[in-house]
């Protein structure tokens, strides 16, 4: 443990001051700069997003897991990878956008291969019908990942294989959460994939906002959502 802990108010102003840049490299330096406290802050936040995505995944993965190959994309310090391991997954890929994240992920010693890559509208770096599963995790929101990217998590995914995908469904990211939705859903109707899982969770993590909390929650919303690409694209 930390000898000076951090307060929710400096949590609150870390997370805060992260909508501050408007480029994806001011996004990646806040990353940089937040890597070393990441993990306490997000405990203080109670976030709850790789244990439930790791969870969600490993109840449709009963099989194998110890074979599986698994894409960690937007991996940061590698939260979802530990999870994933403790659920008897073993060979996972990272990538990330923040060379900060990635040290304190390498440090971890779980992952085979860890890549600095940004995403945007390019292609991952990475061959098509590659991966068991595909997780992201915390990254789908506005200014972070943005949704155009399910067609390349679709595109490295092996057929047959899943893809598990996390977003916040508070105030400030419903915009967002309803264009990956439609995404989502108009890949579906063209039968690249097959829906899972769709979960709302009300306790996703604390609000550190006041214009984001419902209902007098002291928390924000969230939802996991996993599909199945299918094994023929005719
Ligand atoms: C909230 S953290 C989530 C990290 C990890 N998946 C977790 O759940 O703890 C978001 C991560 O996404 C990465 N990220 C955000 N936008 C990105 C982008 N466009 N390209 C690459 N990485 C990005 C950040 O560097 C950061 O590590």
């Amino acid at each position: 443990m930390a000898a000076n802990p951090r307060t929710f108010t400096d949590v609150q102003r870390t997370v805060l001051s992260s909508h501050k840049g408007s480029t994806i490299e001011d996004k990646m330096s806040f990353y940089d700069g937040w890597s070393e406290l990441y993990e306490q802050d997000v405990m203080c936040l109670d976030y709850q997003a790789p244990l439930l995505a790791a969870e969600s995944l490993a109840a449709v993965m009963l099989e194998d897991r110890d074979q599986a190959l698994i894409l960690d994309i937007a991996c940061g310090t590698g939260l979802v990878a530990v999870q994933l391991q403790r659920l008897g997954f073993c060979n996972f890929h990272g990538m990330d956008g923040s060379e900060g994240m990635l040290e304190l992920a390498r440090s971890k010693s779980v992952y085979q291969t860890l890549q600095k890559c940004i995403l945007d509208t390019e292609s991952l770096p990475a061959s098509s019908d590659s991966y068991d599963a595909v997780v992201i995790v915390g990254a789908l929101s506005e200014g972070q990942v943005p949704y155009t990217v399910l067609l390349e998590l679709h595109r490295v995914t092996k057929p047959g294989g899943f893809v598990c995908m996390t977003t916040r469904t508070n105030t400030s990211n419903q915009l967002y959460k309803k264009q990956l939705q439609a995404v989502m859903e108009e890949m579906e109707q063209k039968g690249l994939w097959e829906r899972v899982k769709v979960q709302e969770v009300e306790h996703w993590e604390k609000a550190t906002s006041v214009h984001e909390t419902e209902q007098d929650s002291e928390y924000i919303s969230g939802m996991i959502c996993i599909y199945r690409k299918s094994r023929s694209q005719d």
